[in-house]
């Protein structure tokens, strides 16, 4: 069975609940999940996965910090070893998000994995420190995007597509 790895860093609630989806919307199909924070993710999940959902808040215009650790601590490690492998990213922003896409992108590109759909961008529209340091609630049709993506992923894998 192939396996389909995701991996994601929350502060405030939100993006664990888009993991969460996603990783329901996978599991509708014959691969194996596996869902890793970001601060547990090595190298060698990564090698040892086919294909990748990456998941985080945009922080400061920029993924968040422990997400972009995860990358800073296994990008050579993988490098030229995951080349072609699919992959899908879901961002919980308050407002934008484009730029914690363009740089996740960027990274891949390095990777040179294949993009399988248009990023996902999840708004929450906090706004207030007091908004945005509260826990979140994703809506129901924002899950329901996760969970197509992750089962669009998985499916592609299931079949061979990827
Ligand atoms: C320090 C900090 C910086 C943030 N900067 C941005 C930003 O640049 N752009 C944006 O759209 N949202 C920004 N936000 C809002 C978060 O993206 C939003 O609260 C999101 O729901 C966080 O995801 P999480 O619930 O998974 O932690 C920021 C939040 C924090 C705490």
């Amino acid at each position: 069975m192939r396996t389909l790895l995701i991996v994601y860093h929350t502060m405030t609630g939100g993006s664990r609940q888009m993991a969460d989806a996603a990783q329901r919307g996978a599991s509708e199909h014959e691969v194996d999940v596996r869902l890793i924070q970001a601060r547990d993710a090595k190298a060698e999940d990564l090698l040892g996965a086919d294909g990748y959902v990456f998941v985080t808040p945009e922080n400061l215009a920029a993924m968040s910090g422990v997400m972009k650790d995860f990358f800073d601590r296994t990008f050579y490690a993988v490098l030229d070893r995951i080349i072609g492998r699919p992959y899908a990213t879901l961002v919980c922003a308050g407002s934008d998000g484009q730029n914690a896409v363009r740089q996740i992108d960027r990274i891949c590109t390095g990777w040179r994995l294949k993009r399988i759909s248009e990023p996902l961008i999840v708004c929450t529209h906090a706004q207030t420190p007091e908004k945005i340091l509260a826990q979140k609630t994703i809506a129901a049709d924002d899950l329901q995007r996760c969970e197509e993506i992750g089962a669009a992923i998985a499916a592609g894998l299931a079949m061979g597509i990827f």
